[in-house]
């Protein structure tokens, strides 16, 4: 196996940890917290606007994360030694960027249809009864379930470097010195 680097630098290691914990965060409370409340809720306006805060960071951070890999060296795409897998790792990585950023771009859309920033931040107007109507919020919806299962999926191939192949990919992303 070549590897230009042995590791992710230490930037997009913080980058990586930092968006993965926020997206999970979110994808969390957006299901089980959010998403139950209802717009008529005294507690609901607090919840959007922690939700629109750290889905913004987490779009932010995302774009800085993928700037910052294309200017820095990268390691080799981890080799599972089956074609298949490998290139299923690769398109896997491509749709969490592209699902996260579709997702947070998305919530901005819904917000900006339904007139949010206004309402949650400048306490002007009420929240409409609920967002079903705005067609961002099914897109939301749907774009989070696909996030979620690819993360699974993400989180099931990682183990299965580090625990069947024994090729030691944590160590890859954490933090530390480079070899090479
Ligand atoms: C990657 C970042 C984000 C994630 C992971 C995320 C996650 C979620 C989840 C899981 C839900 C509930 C979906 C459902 O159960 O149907 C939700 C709803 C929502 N999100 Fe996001 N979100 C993100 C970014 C944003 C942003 C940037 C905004 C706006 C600026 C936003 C605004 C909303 C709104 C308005 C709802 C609807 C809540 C409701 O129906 O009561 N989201 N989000």
């Amino acid at each position: 196996m070549t590897m230009k680097n042995s590791k992710y630098n230490n930037i997009q290691v913080a980058l990586h940890w930092v968006v993965a914990l926020l997206v999970l965060f979110m994808l969390i409370m957006g299901t089980f917290v959010l998403a139950q409340t209802p717009n008529s809720d005294p507690s609901k306006l607090a919840g959007l606007r922690g939700h629109m805060v750290f889905g913004s960071v987490i779009l932010l951070l995302s774009l800085v994360r993928l700037i910052w890999r294309r200017m820095s060296a990268q390691p080799d795409h981890a080799d599972t030694g089956n074609a298949l897998l490998d290139r299923l790792g690769i398109a896997a990585h491509y749709g969490l960027n592209l699902l996260t950023l579709l997702t947070a771009a998305s919530g901005i859309g819904l917000a900006l249809q339904a007139g949010l920033p206004g309402i949650v931040f400048g306490g002007q107007g009420t929240l409409p009864p609920d967002f079903w109507a705005y067609t961002p919020r099914i897109a939301h919806g749907i774009l989070t379930k696909l996030l979620a299962a690819l993360i699974v999926a993400h989180v099931v191939g990682a183990l299965y470097h580090q625990f069947i192949i024994k090729d030691r990919l944590f160590a890859r992303i954490w933090f530390g010195k480079r070899d090479t």
